[in-house]
């Protein structure tokens, strides 16, 4: 199947100059919904992931479905102050200030093999807190999966030694 069929390019979005990559065209068809997830699942099993972690709020809905199909756990990280128990954070640059990113202290255990999935790699800085944070509880990143990749802006480069999965690549 060819996925980005089911993309919607959406120019000048959020701000001029930007063409918006808006996955919600997958999510609402059925079957390029089905085939996305399978293929991040072909993915994990590859990996040998014990763990699913994805980043608020499209990472939800990538991470979600692959961990329900695999019977496996899903551990959200989630912008500061949304997380009800003890958390862990850590900061990443936005192009206009910082941001941060927090789990729960306990969410990953030591040794866990982990895939962290999200909707879209840019320029890497969720990705990179993300496993910053798993990392910080003793978990092994295993694989990262994401929808779309834009490659003119190098997230890759700040994911050097980690396995990386894109569906599709703009
Ligand atoms: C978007 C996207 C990724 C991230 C990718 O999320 O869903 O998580 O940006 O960009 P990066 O590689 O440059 O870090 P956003 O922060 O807009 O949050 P949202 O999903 O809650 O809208």
């Amino acid at each position: 199947m060819d996925l980005k069929q089911y993309v919607t390019i959406v120019e000048d979005w959020p701000k001029p100059g930007i063409r918006f990559k808006d996955i919600s065209t997958i999510m609402d068809n059925g079957e390029a919904y089905k085939y996305a997830t399978d293929q991040i699942v072909e993915y994990a099993k590859e990996k040998n992931i014990d763990m699913i972690v994805g980043p608020e709020a499209r990472g939800f809905i990538i991470g979600c479905p692959v961990a329900y199909a695999m019977g496996k756990g899903f551990a959200p990280v989630r912008k500061e102050g949304k997380l009800p128990r003890e958390v862990i954070r850590a900061e990443y640059d936005l192009e206009y200030g910082t941001n941060v990113l927090t789990m729960h202290k306990d969410a990953i255990k030591p040794g866990q093999r982990v895939m962290i999935c999200d909707d879209l790699l840019a320029t890497g800085g969720t990705v990179e807190a993300t496993i910053k944070l798993i990392e910080e509880m003793g978990g092994v990143v295993a694989g990262c999966a994401f929808l779309i990749e834009l490659t003119y802006l190098d997230g890759r480069e700040k994911l050097k030694g980690y396995d990386i999965c894109t569906l599709m690549q703009y």
